[in-house]
């Protein structure tokens, strides 16, 4: 039997001053109930340790689903500017995660944390075809011609081939639900400025199976669910 913070610090992720803390804020959870005391004393065999929902214990790697407000670099780190990293508390910070795909600095919404390099990639490419779904608001009013385009794939002044995407018009005619499978820079901003209407907000909603958590408010992140977590290992490429 050992000491709860001396096998919870023995992860490398955390102090034992650090480790104490996290277990008098309620945070650790030991065989589905939260613990209280640094000092009970546990065998490792078989344990299940959970911190902020998170296992710790058998599961190699972290999944977080964060909604990334605007103002926050989608990068791991930065001489200057605060990234989306700087939303999560340090022992999170110390775990190699880092922005599954990313949203611009003034974009909001959907973005996967994770350590997992090949589920990343596997999500990211575009041959495995998953969609992604963005709110926009543009300067201008979207129509049938756009929608047109969009569904055709659209060659911009640049030279950026974009292939069919989807756009759909919402109540407002200023405000549409755009579908991508690609994720060049800035590509929302490039075909719709294309059209004549830039874009004033954009959103992600989903991406392939995950769907923003409408319980989370901007800035706030939360682990995948098991299910969540089973549905994107299914994209994972072989
Ligand atoms: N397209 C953009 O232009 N910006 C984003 O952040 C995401 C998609």
């Amino acid at each position: 039997m050992e000491r709860l913070d001396k096998i919870l610090a023995g992860t490398g992720r955390w102090s034992r001053r650090e480790v104490k803390e996290l277990i008098r804020a309620g945070r650790v959870q030991v065989n589905g109930r939260t613990a209280h005391d640094p000092e009970e004393k546990y065998a490792r065999e078989g344990l299940e340790l959970r911190v902020d929902g998170a296992s710790i214990s058998g599961e190699k790697f972290t999944y977080l689903m964060l909604y990334k407000p605007a103002g926050l670099l989608s990068a791991t780190e930065d001489a200057r500017q605060k990234t989306v990293l700087d939303l999560l508390p340090g022992h999170l910070r110390r775990t190699g995660l880092f922005p599954a795909g990313r949203l611009d600095k003034d974009s909001e919404g959907l973005l996967l944390l994770t350590n997992d390099g090949g589920l990343a990639h596997s999500l990211l490419s575009p041959r495995s075809h998953v969609d992604k779904t963005y709110f926009v608001r543009v300067d201008g009013v979207l129509d049938e011609d756009d929608c047109a385009a969009f569904a055709a794939g659209m060659t911009l002044e640049d030279g950026l081939v974009c292939l069919p995407a989807g756009l759909e018009r919402l109540e407002r005619a200023d405000e549409g639900l755009v579908t991508l499978r690609e994720g060049k820079y800035h590509q929302i901003k490039r075909m719709l400025a294309h059209r004549g209407k830039p874009v004033r907000y954009l959103k992600r909603l989903t991406m392939g199976p995950l769907r923003l958590d409408p319980a989370l408010a901007p800035g706030e992140w939360r682990p995948l669910t098991g299910e969540e977590q089973a549905a994107i290992q299914r994209l994972r490429r072989v």
